[in-house]
């Protein structure tokens, strides 16, 4: 989840969206029954989500960390993950251990005056001072010890294990060794209003549909045989080439994710998810249609998160659910192609709080991200992909090379 607001965005694509356009076109009948297809397909989930929902049945597959250990999770829990493109995977680790995370974090962050350090380094900033004024509800902070645990903890890796064995991974990537990818924390106080995030998916924009990459991920969609594409084919997913902007992440990720530090539910300004790994058919076909502007994407902007509108894609909000309720030590996870949200009002009564860690497969793209970040971490500063604020250069009791593991030593490429 990194999506800062950014400015002026040099790169103007409505040329190549032009030209993919014009080289669809004569698929264009086909591209609109395909898209009235997956439009049904769509309603018929979400209708029957909502219902569930209401009904208080399971809508995002939840799964328990023993079962995964054991390797007990049933078929049908994979199928529905599979077509769900989202879990929660319950008891990674201890609720103590978590909730003593929760409070070691917060306890670095009061040492070292982060807060002040923060409103004063807006206040000096042009960039920073553009950005939602109050209270921080997003740490950017990347190695805080709890950090650098759960990121590195072999029950997280087991995981991550598992859900990656759910691509088809062959000459794409390693499902079993994840290199590090250093995010930052959420601390959500209760009644904040300041954070939420309208739907959108992460990991590029225009890029779907004008990149060569991805227009192979995307090539049954493309030639209107939306049922042919497979969400969990890792295939082309590596060939993708995003344009560089602090709005994408530089690895590829099989999953988004978080592990709970705190426990959270629906109504406490939490994850929102649509829960329908081919949501991102839906959404492709629908910037192909007559009535969007020949030059135009639906909205879709480089340099931006992918936003999903009301505008545009009601179909598919309608399926938005928000996430079961998690305790400490929760971890949950959405597919890279899933719209997901952040709700705008934090109604509960404690601190609603998370440590972002997906899944970023080893493989070569991701492997390149790691000397960066190696001197990031040994430095204190900010992780490469995320705004170089730095904080963390001269925090006491930030980790250190000693706490890592050996997994962590390997996961961050040392
Ligand atoms: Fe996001």
């Amino acid at each position: 989840m990194m999506h800062p607001e950014t400015t002026d965005n040099p790169f103007d694509v409505r040329d190549r969206v032009v030209a993919f356009k014009r080289a669809m076109a004569p698929r264009r009948a086909a591209l609109h029954k395909a898209f009235g297809e997956v439009t049904d397909h769509v309603r018929r989930e979400a209708d029957r989500i909502q219902a569930d929902a209401a009904a208080g049945r399971q809508v995002i597959p939840e799964i328990a960390y023993a079962d995964v250990r054991d390797g007990k999770v049933s078929d049908a829990a994979v199928a529905t993950i599979r077509k769900t493109g989202c879990a929660v995977v319950r008891g990674v680790y201890p609720e103590s251990l978590a909730t003593g995370w929760f409070e070691e974090v917060g306890a670095y962050l009061d040492d070292n005056h982060y807060e002040e350090r923060e409103i004063e380094k807006r206040s000096l900033d042009k960039y920073f001072s553009a950005l939602k004024a109050g209270k921080p509800q997003i740490f950017n902070v990347y190695w805080s010890k709890p950090q650098v645990n759960a990121r590195q903890g072999e029950s997280l890796a087991r995981t991550r294990s598992f859900l990656d064995r759910l691509w088809k991974y062959e000459g794409a990537f390693d499902p079993d060794l994840q290199v590090a990818y250093a995010d930052r924390v959420r601390r959500r106080a209760p009644g904040d209003k300041t954070l939420g995030l309208s739907p959108h998916m992460d990991a590029g924009t225009v890029e779907r549909w004008i990149d060569p990459g991805y227009q192979r991920v995307y090539a049954s969609v493309f030639a209107g045989d939306w049922r042919g594409y497979d969400p969990f084919d890792g295939k082309h997913r590596l060939e993708t080439e995003e344009i560089p902007s602090p709005a994408v992440a530089s690895v590829f990720r099989t999953y988004q994710g978080w592990t709970a530090l705190t426990r959270q539910g629906p109504n406490d300004g939490t994850l929102r998810l649509v829960p329908i790994a081919e949501g991102i058919s839906y959404l492709l076909l629908r910037a192909l249609e007559e009535d969007v502007p020949e030059d135009e994407l639906c909205g879709a902007a480089p340099g931006r998160a992918l936003g999903v509108s009301p505008e545009w894609h009601a179909d598919l909000l309608a399926a938005q659910v928000s996430i079961p309720e998690v305790m400490p030590g929760d971890t949950v996870w959405w597919h890279t192609d899933i719209c997901h949200a952040v709700a705008d009002e934090h109604a509960g009564k404690e601190y609603a709080s998370v440590v972002y860690i997906g899944s970023a497969p080893d493989c070569a793209k991701n492997r390149a991200y790691l000397p960066r970040q190696k001197e990031a971490f040994l430095a204190g500063r900010s992780a490469p992909d995320f705004a170089p604020m730095d904080f963390e250069v001269d925090f006491r009791g930030r980790a250190t090379l000693d706490d890592l593991t050996e997994l962590g030593r390997r996961q961050m490429g040392f």
